[in-house]
């Protein structure tokens, strides 16, 4: 295998995030198994990733790309119904092989592999027994996580046990957008402990084996806001942190569940499968390092009246406006009317970033990546180059949030636009798109640069320089 060379670790990451789910296709290729996503997809007769970027085919392409973008290093996931074919956690070797050819594309490339154990596709002969409401899935995951050190370890030194516990438990088991598509507080207490266990029982893994470099956990970030400073505000204000953050950000980085939280929980929850045991496991693996995908910010009020409601809107401009959460006895959300939104609602707000930056930074004192950060946009991709002005406007906005966090003293050691390319988003399909290349889905995936592209080319180059902040 090749090793990276002329690469200095202090230097600032500049990179693209993706997900193998969302870009890679090939779903029945090299001995890949079912996900989760891939029967429930079909089942429902919903847009699926089948072919998605078809970065398994065109990885070369798309991470060549990535360096002629002026980009340093590249987060994706590893897809674990491509590496475990069976619950007896058999190696599929053909699936190793596809990731060695992409981590060597990288370092060929001198683009800094981060690696993402995890990122939503769980195999469904896990799905099957209960997935992460089963304890059986931490020990599965465990297995999976060491034979990633054990196969990829000699290149890969900055690893993520998970992206978006929070994100993926509230969708699944709350909200039941996601799949296994399910509403229940109690399942969603559950697989959210139960993941952020098998983060640590991962780290642990990590630790014993003596393997190089840094591991952290990837979480859907949302400093949370308040619109005044009553206390009623300032106690809404922690049970929402608690809810959106402290529950993935102290557990991984103290190696505690904030006290408060659980005495809540408990009041209408079974919390009896936190062992004393796991909580220890909990306590003493503690993540090198946290990534933050950031995207909003969240506003809130104390909870006034209704159930809880989590209404998401994954139809864009049809459904505009129609996002809300209650979460019933804690708080509800606000959203500003004097703030400027995307079509799937999404808040554009990079004073967020800062602070939030500030925040994380001053509370944990763990080294931050910014893993995600970008804007879903309609695109007309039939053109020779999509002039994406209001993605640079967004990026610009944001890194120079980061670099003001990062000249201020917070330790952020780099920001990854989400995404390289165009990619399967979820239930917003393919129609949301993110990417800083356009990908022709209709005229065989032909990849073509977006003028965004270009822009971070020249922001990584000059090192921020003409970056504005406007
Ligand atoms: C969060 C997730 O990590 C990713 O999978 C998703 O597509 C993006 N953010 C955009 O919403």
């Amino acid at each position: 295998h090749k090793r990276q060379e002329g690469l200095n670790v202090n230097d600032f990451l500049w990179g693209g995030a993706t997900a193998s789910y969302q870009c890679e296709g090939g779903w029945q290729e090299g001995g890949r198994v079912e996900s989760m996503w891939d029967v429930y997809l079909h089942e429902n007769h919903l847009e699926n990733g089948d072919v998605a970027s078809d970065h398994y085919h065109r990885f070369r392409e798309d991470i060549r790309m990535m360096k002629e973008g002026g980009q340093n290093s590249y987060r994706f996931s590893l897809a674990w119904p491509r590496i475990i074919k069976n619950r007896e956690g058999e190696v599929n070797q053909e699936g190793v092989d596809f990731y060695n050819r992409l981590i060597d594309a990288c370092l060929e490339y001198g683009i800094t592999p981060m690696v993402t154990i995890f990122h939503w596709d769980l195999p469904q002969y896990l799905e099957e027994k209960g997935g992460w409401l089963n304890r059986d899935t931490c020990v599965a995951y465990t297995h999976y996580a060491k034979v990633c050190f054990e196969r990829f370890g000699d290149r890969v030194k900055l690893w993520a046990t998970f992206n978006e516990p929070r994100y993926y438990t509230n969708s699944g088991y709350l909200i039941g957008n996601y799949p296994p598509g399910h509403q229940d507080i109690q399942e969603t207490v559950t697989a959210s402990y139960y993941m952020m266990l098998a983060s640590a029982m991962a780290v642990e893994a990590f630790r014993t084996g003596g393997y190089d470099g840094q591991i952290g956990i990837v979480h859907s970030f949302s400093p949370v806001y308040t619109t005044d400073t009553s206390v009623e505000s300032a106690i809404a204000r922690r049970f929402a942190d608690n809810f959106y953050n402290n529950w993935i950000l102290d557990t991984a980085a103290i190696g505690e569940i904030p006290g408060d939280l659980l005495g809540e929980l408990k009041k209408t929850c079974d919390l009896s499968m936190m062992t004393p045991e796991d909580l220890a496991v909990i306590r003493r693996n503690r993540v090198d390092y946290l990534g933050l995908n950031y995207y909003a910010r969240v506003m809130v009020k104390p909870y006034e009246s209704g159930e809880t409601t989590l209404i998401v809107n994954n139809q864009g401009k049809k459904a505009k406006g129609t996002s809300q959460t209650i979460i019933k006895g804690w708080f509800e959300q606000v959203r500003p009317e004097s703030s400027r939104y995307t079509e799937w609602d999404t808040e554009i707000f990079p004073e967020g970033l800062y602070e939030g930056i500030q925040q994380v930074w001053n509370k944990y004192h763990l080294p931050i990546y910014i893993t995600e950060n970008g804007i879903g946009l309609y695109e007309d991709t039939s053109v020779n180059q999509v002039e994406d002005d209001d993605r640079i406007e967004f990026m610009d906005m944001h890194i120079a949030a980061v670099l003001k966090a990062k000249e201020g003293g917070c330790d952020v050691r780099g920001y990854y636009a989400w995404s390289p390319f165009d990619l399967y988003s979820w239930k917003n399909g393919t129609e949301k798109r993110y990417g800083l290349v356009a990908i022709d889905y209709e005229n065989g995936l032909e990849r073509r640069p977006k003028k965004s592209y270009y822009w971070y080319k020249d922001v990584i180059e000059t090192d921020g320089k003409h970056i504005t902040g406007k």
